[in-house]
């Protein structure tokens, strides 16, 4: 493992987190590249759950160095609250280092993510509420403040003199009436400045160094490919970039850097937020209620909503395995789809009597996709305590029908499937070695 990097391949909430855990053991530096705390990483240690939004992975780890790097948008207060909770929970958190390119979340962004949302009607993409569009906004607008401003109290003073000015007229305009106080974010802006100062630093040379010396480094993505700016269900998606590629620019190394391509697919379909769903089961189907209620539960890491659950999309994930150069696949959650008679998996789709077998741009088009299933033999319900049992003893003990299934996907999308996680905890990944 040189370099790794670790996409989710639909839309985010995959099990990431937990792949990326279950990576980090034998990583020397793990690195967040893109996203904000719109992310949502779920780790289980032992009992524990550790969920973070901003802090990479590998976080509780001690000798592992923890990069956020400068393609991540970050909201100050929202990462010294993590830092102070994973502090709390007996782990130092002294293996930090954040870009002094990063770009800075500030509470207007939170404010105009309410606003425009709100205008856009039906165009609205259910956002987290972050602030992160209008942060990469103003990042991409060139009226954005970076960790380096952030630590700097006459640069930031004089930055938000320029800025707060402005995005008060946009709230205005917008239909806002929240009143900002320049002052006052500057104030409380310098202090977070402060607190943070002592992890900011060039990480891109940082990581170079690294690199030279051989280290193993693992680039922890956010989100999924299709929430992906650019290669995403737009304006259904996120605002940065999700997808193997965004790796080198966010963390300010060449491509040649990245050597596997890990991407993280659950067994079915879930997503937070608004868009075309083409193999969505939807209401209180019998089949959703499974999907969603088993395994602990599909709502949302950041915004806790109910996902909307479906069936696996291999139109969805063919485009992902293109878009990432995938090199290899981890499937999680096969665990939950335990106890269906049957499993369903769509393999294109049919519109207008026509077959379509790559993932169209036009939202309207997919809208009017119709899914064209194969029907699989499903396998038997079992106990975290079993599962995890089967997990230990290795790819030869998984249920018939549920090899049967990843060796399906693996014809499908054409990659070998390297990971299966049957199960919430660490004992619950399996490696399947290829
Ligand atoms: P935003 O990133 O908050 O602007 O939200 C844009 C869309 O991406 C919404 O549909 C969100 O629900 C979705 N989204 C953003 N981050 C995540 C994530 O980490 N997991 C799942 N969905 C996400």
């Amino acid at each position: 493992m040189p370099a790794t990097v670790v996409i989710g391949l639909q839309f985010g909430d995959e099990g990431k987190g937990k792949i990326i855990d279950f990576l980090a053991e034998r990583a020397d530096v793990v690195v967040r590249f893109q996203g904000g705390a719109n992310a949502g990483h779920t780790v289980q240690v032992g009992e524990d759950l550790y969920a973070f939004h901003l802090l990479p992975s590998g976080i509780l780890r001690k000798r592992t160095l923890n990069i956020i790097g400068n393609g991540v948008v970050i909201e100050p207060a929202q990462l010294l609250k993590e830092l102070e909770e994973v502090r709390a929970r007996g782990h130092p958190a002294e293996n930090l280092r954040i870009s002094d390119r990063a770009h800075v979340v500030l509470p207007y962004h939170k404010i105009l993510d309410g606003l425009e949302e709100a205008l856009k009607g039906g165009l609205g993409a259910g956002t987290t509420l972050r602030g992160i569009g209008p942060a990469f906004e103003d990042k991409v607008g060139r009226f954005g403040v970076r960790m380096c401003d952030l630590v700097d109290p006459d640069v930031l003073r004089e930055k938000l003199r320029r800025f707060v000015p402005i995005k008060q007229r946009m709230i205005a305009a917008l239909g806002g009436s929240d009143v900002l106080d320049a002052d006052g974010i500057a104030r409380e802006h310098i202090a977070f400045g402060e607190r943070l100062a002592p992890f900011v630093t060039d990480t891109s040379v940082l990581l170079e160094t690294q690199l030279a010396k051989g280290k193993r480094v693992l680039f922890e993505g956010a989100q999924g490919t299709h929430l992906c700016i650019d290669h995403g269900i737009y304006p259904f998606g996120t605002s940065s970039n999700c997808v193997a590629g965004a790796a080198a620019v966010g963390a300010g190394i060449g491509p040649r850097h990245l050597g596997e391509i890990l991407g993280v697919a659950k067994a079915f379909t879930s997503r937070v937020g608004a868009g075309p769903f083409p193999t969505e089961i939807e209401g209180r189907d019998e089949t959703a209620v499974h999907l969603r209620e088993t395994g602990g539960g599909e709502y949302g890491t950041t915004t806790r909503r109910p996902r909307r659950v479906g069936w696996i999309d291999l139109v969805m994930l063919r485009m992902s395995v293109r878009v990432n150069g995938l090199t290899g696949l981890a499937v999680t959650k096969l665990d939950v789809l335990g106890g269906l008679d049957r499993v369903r998996a769509c393999t294109a789709y049919e519109r207008k009597g026509e077959r379509i077998r790559e993932f169209p741009a036009s939202m309207r088009v997919l809208s009017e996709c119709v899914p064209v299933y194969k029907e699989l033999k499903g396998w038997p319900a079992q106990s975290e305590e079993e599962w995890e049992g089967i997990a230990r003893k290795g790819k030869r003990a998984l249920p018939d029908p549920m090899r049967r299934y990843l060796t399906f996907l693996e014809a499908q999308l054409k990659v070998p499937v390297r990971i299966a996680s049957v199960g919430r905890s660490r004992a619950a990944t399996m490696s399947l070695g290829r």
